[in-house]
């Protein structure tokens, strides 16, 4: 069963800039950004440690990491809505309702002292009211492989993959239109990483959200996105379809990463994992 949704909506960042200010002069760590994620699509985000792939996803919620930072420019379109402009309280009502969020370490996202199905409970209460919330969290943990008597356990009893399926069915619980997914496999061992991205992508098409995927795994993001788009240095280097991108990149920098990524798993195949 599908769960209610709000209706698709392309997510278009448009010429962001974010700054944080620093002692001696201000480090530009998102330059000029755009990128685009149309209604129900699945759109990759790559590049090195530091590229400012994060930054970017945190200014879509405004909740960038250090008061320091700041968004100094560009927009932020959810369908026609400029979210840049609005006031906290008005941007609530978009924060985990219109947009979800999936973080790299679900053991620190998740609440250790109130049982999963509460914590998923708790988004849909808060933006859809307490009337069949329960339901509506048990629902979302069935869709992420997790059955009902997963509902009264406490974090600590879980795997990470299964902490990780439970911030997934957070994220999904009030019905979000995008999906901002930022790592989401990376401290989960090799296989389990494999079922999460299996999931989040069946979970994505099933409930026609879009979906920002940030990764280094390029494999993933060859596989599981439409369109692709490089980062470096806080600048977007190379976008394309990502079978293009794939197939003939443009950029040097792309080149490169492209080549390690075939060497590292080369190198997988001839050790046998
Ligand atoms: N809390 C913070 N305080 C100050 N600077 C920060 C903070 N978080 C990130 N930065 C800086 O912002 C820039 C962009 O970082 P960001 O976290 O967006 O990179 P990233 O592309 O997500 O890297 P990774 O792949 O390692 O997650 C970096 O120069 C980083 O040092
Ligand atoms: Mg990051």
């Amino acid at each position: 069963m599908m769960m209610p949704s709000h209706p698709a909506a392309d997510l278009c960042i448009e010429h962001l800039t974010v700054v944080i200010r620093k002692a001696d002069r201000p480090l530009v760590v998102v330059n000029n950004v755009s990128l685009e994620i149309p209604a129900g699509r699945s759109v990759g985000l790559v590049g090195e440690s530091g590229a400012g792939k994060s930054m970017t996803a945190y200014a879509v919620l405004r909740i960038l990491p250090t008061d320091a930072a700041a968004i100094t420019g560009g927009r932020i379109l959810l369908g026609d809505v400029d979210l840049v402009p609005l006031p906290e309280p008005e941007l609530n009502r978009y924060r985990g309702a219109r947009i979800g969020m999936i973080f790299q370490e679900p053991s620190a996202a998740l609440n250790p002292i109130l049982s999963v199905g509460e914590q998923v409970k708790e988004g849909i209460v808060v933006h859809h009211g307490k009337k069949g919330a329960r339901e509506r969290a048990v629902e979302a943990l069935r869709q992420v492989g997790l059955d009902p008597s997963f509902f009264g356990r406490y974090p600590h009893q879980l795997s990470g993959g299964q902490q990780q399926r439970v911030l997934i069915a957070s994220a999904i619980a009030p019905g979000p239109s995008v999906l901002i997914a930022d790592e989401p496999t990376s401290g989960l061992d090799v296989t389990v990483q494999a079922q999460i991205l299996d999931l989040l992508y069946r979970v994505q098409q099933e409930l026609g959200m879009s979906m920002l995927l940030i990764t280094h795994s390029l494999g993933l993001v060859a596989q599981r996105t439409e369109h692709v788009y490089v980062m470096r240095r806080g600048e977007i280097v190379e976008s394309g379809p990502t079978a293009q991108v794939f197939e003939d990149p443009k950029h040097p920098y792309t080149r490169t990463i492209l080549k390690i990524a075939r060497e590292i798993s080369a190198y997988r195949r001839t050790c046998g994992f």
